[in-house]
C-alpha cells in the first residue's frame, strides 16, 4: 500500500473528525479536537494517507513546563492519535508518530508529553514521568509520559483544553 505523511491542513478537518469519531467510539474525541484547535494551541497536525483517504491523524498542542525560578521550556503534548480501523496494528501508528516527532523536533522542539498506553508510546521512546521532577494532574500515573530531557524539578502548564478534559 502506497502511504503519504502530510501535514494537515484546514481542508481536511472534516475528514479527520470523521476517521477520529470512528476510531475513537464511543469515547468523544471530535469535540476535544475541535477544543484544541477553537483554543489555538495546536502546534502541528499530520496524516497518513492512502488511495486518496485519510487514514491515520496525529496532533500536538503547546504546553509548558515551568521551574521553580519561572524559566518556561516548551512542551508538545501529543493528543489524538488514530488509525482507522482495518488499518490498525500495521505499524502505521508509530510511523506516523515518528514522522511528526521528526517534523517537530527540525521546528526546535525538543520535549514531547503523552497521556496513552503505557504499552505503545514507549516503541516510540516516551518514559514514564517521575512525579517528583514534574508536578502534573497524573501523579504515579504511568499512562503520562515524557520524550526528551525534563527539568530537574518543575510543574506542567497544560492548554485550558486539556487540562479540562483530563
Ligand atoms: C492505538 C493506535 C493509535 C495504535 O496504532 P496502530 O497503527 O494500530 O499500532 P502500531 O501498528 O503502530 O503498533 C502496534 C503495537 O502497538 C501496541 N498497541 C496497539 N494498540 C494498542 C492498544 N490499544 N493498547 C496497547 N497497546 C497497543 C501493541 O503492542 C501492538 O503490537 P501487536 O499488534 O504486536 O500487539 C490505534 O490502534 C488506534 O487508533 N486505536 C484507537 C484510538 C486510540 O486508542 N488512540 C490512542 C489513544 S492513547
Amino acid at each position: 500500500m502506497d502511504i503519504t505523511l502530510r501535514p494537515a491542513t484546514g481542508a481536511d478537518f472534516a475528514e479527520i473528525d470523521t476517521l477520529t469519531d470512528l476510531a475513537f467510539r464511543p469515547e468523544d474525541v471530535v469535540t476535544f479536537l475541535n477544543a484544541l484547535r477553537a483554543e489555538g494551541c495546536v502546534v502541528g497536525e499530520w496524516v497518513a494517507e492512502a488511495a486518496g483517504e485519510i487514514i491515520a491523524h496525529i496532533a500536538f498542542s503547546r504546553a509548558c513546563v515551568e521551574t521553580p525560578d519561572g524559566n518556561r521550556l516548551s512542551a508538545a503534548f501529543l493528543s489524538p492519535l488514530c488509525v482507522r480501523p482495518g488499518h490498525q496494528r500495521m505499524g502505521l501508528g508509530q510511523r506516523l508518530m515518528t514522522h511528526a516527532l521528526a517534523e517537530l523536533r527540525s521546528a526546535g522542539e525538543t520535549l514531547f508529553l503523552v497521556v496513552g498506553h503505557p504499552g505503545y508510546y514507549p516503541k516510540v521512546g516516551f518514559v514514564a514521568v517521575d512525579a517528583a521532577q514534574l508536578d502534573n494532574p497524573w501523579p504515579g500515573n504511568p499512562a503520562f509520559m515524557a520524550l526528551g530531557e525534563l527539568p530537574a524539578k518543575a510543574t506542567l502548564v497544560l492548554p485550558k483544553t486539556i487540562a479540562e478534559v483530563h
